[in-house]
């Protein structure tokens, strides 16, 4: 019996490993659902190995990996009708924060249109998405991973309807196929704790179609890591992360760019095992530094941190050498700072926060986040 377990595991791991976008076109549905409607809450998830850097159908440049988050999620409802006849553009009202918001209806027509291929009934219904995030819009904080997260969980849940034979780990898998196709970053936003998106041959199972769960040991320490988000700097990026992946085409360094982050996605395996964290920080504040080189070296180069962004990240070092804890930063493309420290060393690394980080923060503002247990339904 135990044999024969581990031979049907092996096959379904092999399977999973060969996924093609042709397996996530369903074939025709078995049910018929006139109305429903459901809720699920996604989170946002902060990368350690970068993505930056995309070829056609957002398929990665180069692998990733990121913390899953707890407290930064987009929570979506997604309520449909089935239409007498087809219609021929997508039907949907969009409600962000309890009000219609037009401006956000194009990435949504945008977003159905790339996955209409692989969920054939989204011109057969009246959809009505009503969505708002945990954290305030003009944070800085990009909605789009844990927003797609949770829009592709709700129409995964309709198809599921339509499919109930559908086993949860193709369920998970296909959600985090679509949302890719929304934003590269949010199919590492539907599991939790820690999560690798694009292929590396080191890595077992490893997609640039879909995130997976990380596939190797990890050590305790990394369960609880901690996540505080300074928020540096509100409003609109002065560059947006789909103009910063394009410039990435002809970027003098991309070559070894994304050779950097395949080496460094390798070396953090035995520092997930180990729970080496010297290793951890400099593995990960060289892959925030490295990211924002490439913006100031592309053509044309920009900047996304602020003197604030600077501030803090000495006000760190400082900190870490005089301290000896383990508290480290990460960045994403924006001026905002992701502070990380491990369970043990929180009251002590909070204090210091409020004491000498929070005044670099636009009105004061942060969020104590830590890393999570993944999208849920609610
Ligand atoms: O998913 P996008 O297209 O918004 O790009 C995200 C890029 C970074 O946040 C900078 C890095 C990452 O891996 O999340």
């Amino acid at each position: 019996m135990a044999l024969r377990q581990r031979a049907l595991k092996t096959i379904f791991v092999e399977i999973a490993a060969f996924m093609t976008e042709t397996d996530f076109v369903p074939s025709a549905y078995l049910e018929e659902k006139e109305a429903g409607s459901t809720v699920w809450k996604a989170p946002s998830n902060i990368a350690l190995v970068k993505y930056w850097g995309k070829k056609e159908n957002q398929i990665p440049a180069n692998p990733s990996v990121s913390f899953t988050l707890q407290a930064s999620c987009t929570e979506t409802r997604l309520e449909y009708t089935r239409l007498e006849k087809e219609s021929p553009d997508f039907s949907f009202d969009l409600l962000f924060e309890g009000a219609p918001k037009e401006s956000f209806k194009p990435k949504i027509s945008t977003f159905l249109s790339r996955v209409e291929n692989y969920l054939p009934f989204l011109r057969k219904y009246h959809f009505t998405i009503e969505t708002s995030n945990s954290f305030p819009h003009s944070s800085g904080i990009a909605s789009s991973a844990s927003g797609m997260a949770a829009l592709a969980l709700c129409l995964m849940d309709l198809e599921k309807e339509l499919d109930p034979k559908m086993e949860m780990d193709f369920f998970y898998r296909k959600a985090s196929f679509l949302a890719r196709l929304g934003s590269g970053s949010a199919c590492r936003s539907i599991k939790g704790g820690i999560v690798q998106w694009g292929r590396h041959k080191d890595i077992e199972n490893s997609s640039d179609l879909y995130g997976i769960p990380y596939p190797y040991p990890v050590h305790p320490v990394f369960e609880q890591y901690h996540d505080t988000i300074l928020l540096v700097h509100e409003g609109e990026k002065q560059v947006s992360s789909t103009l910063g992946h394009d410039l990435m085409h002809n970027h003098p360094f991309a070559k070894q760019r994304f050779e950097q982050a395949g080496k460094n996605l390798k070396a953090l395996q035995p520092v997930f095992t180990d729970g080496n964290l010297v290793e951890f920080i400099s593995l990960v504040e060289s892959e925030a530094l490295s990211l924002h080189a490439m913006m100031m070296s592309s053509m044309p180069y920009f900047m996304l941190m602020k003197p604030n962004t600077l501030e803090i990240i000495n006000k760190i070092w400082e900190y870490r050498n005089a301290s000896k804890t383990h508290v480290c930063f990460t960045l994403d493309a924006g001026a905002n700072v992701h502070v990380l420290y491990p369970e043990n060393e929180k009251d002590q690394v909070l204090q210091f926060i409020k004491d000498e980080l929070v005044a670099y923060c636009q009105n004061g503002q942060y969020i104590c986040d830590r890393i999570g247990f993944g999208a849920k339904k609610l």
